[in-house]
């Protein structure tokens, strides 16, 4: 899972995020397309039946990054060039009366470098980002059975806008999805 990771200082994309100020030299950046396999593996190990959908991690996937969602879209944590987790920020809507609300799609981080502020650093940076975009609003969706994100987003002001009961069903189990959000 090593690859070489670019600091924060080399991107010059004027949209780059600001290295948060995180613990354990963690740095964030905007992803690159040589992210994909680091991406990939994290992708593929970090899910599971509460925090996640098992069929789409279960499958044949031999790419992180696809058309609508590539490297762009994503923010990278890493450390002494190691990959360490990802948010993926985007638009909500398509059409300009919805611009200033964008989407968490997925933020996911190595099981062995959870715990050590990882999530947050990325939430941060997220954040920044998008009051550079301009945008007001972040919104996201968290399964409720979730306990340890919906923690980490409580801590970073995300409040509860709505609920979906019983929307899936995991593992013989229905769940309910949270809509959450955090004005900027
Ligand atoms: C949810 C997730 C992203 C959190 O990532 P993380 O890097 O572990 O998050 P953090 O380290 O910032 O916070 C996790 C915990 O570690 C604690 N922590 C952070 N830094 C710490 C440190 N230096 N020392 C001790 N504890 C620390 C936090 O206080 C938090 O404690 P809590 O569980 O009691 O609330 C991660 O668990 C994950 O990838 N889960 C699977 C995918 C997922 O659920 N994604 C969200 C879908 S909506």
């Amino acid at each position: 899972m090593h690859l070489c990771g670019v600091k924060m200082d080399d991107v010059t994309d004027d949209r780059s995020p600001a290295a948060a100020d995180s613990p354990g030299n963690v740095t964030v950046r905007r992803a690159v397309e040589a992210d994909d396999a680091a991406l990939l593996e994290i992708e593929l190990t970090a899910w599971d039946g509460s925090s996640g959908f098992p069929s789409l991690t279960s499958g044949e996937r031999s790419q992180f990054f696809n058309e609508r969602s590539g490297p762009d879209a994503h923010l990278v944590a890493e450390a002494d060039g190691e990959v360490l987790g990802y948010l993926r920020l985007q638009d909500k809507y398509p059409f300009p009366e919805g611009s200033g609300v964008l989407a968490i799609n997925g933020l996911a981080v190595a099981n062995n470098a959870r715990g050590r502020g990882v999530g947050s650093t990325l939430l941060e940076a997220a954040a920044a980002e998008a009051g550079r975009r301009g945008a007001r609003k972040i919104t996201l969706h968290v399964h409720a059975t979730n306990a340890p994100a919906r923690r980490l987003y409580e801590r970073h002001g995300y409040t509860l806008e709505g609920t979906h009961h019983r929307e899936f069903q995991i593992d013989g189990e229905y769940v309910d999805a949270l809509d959450l959000a955090k004005f900027l």
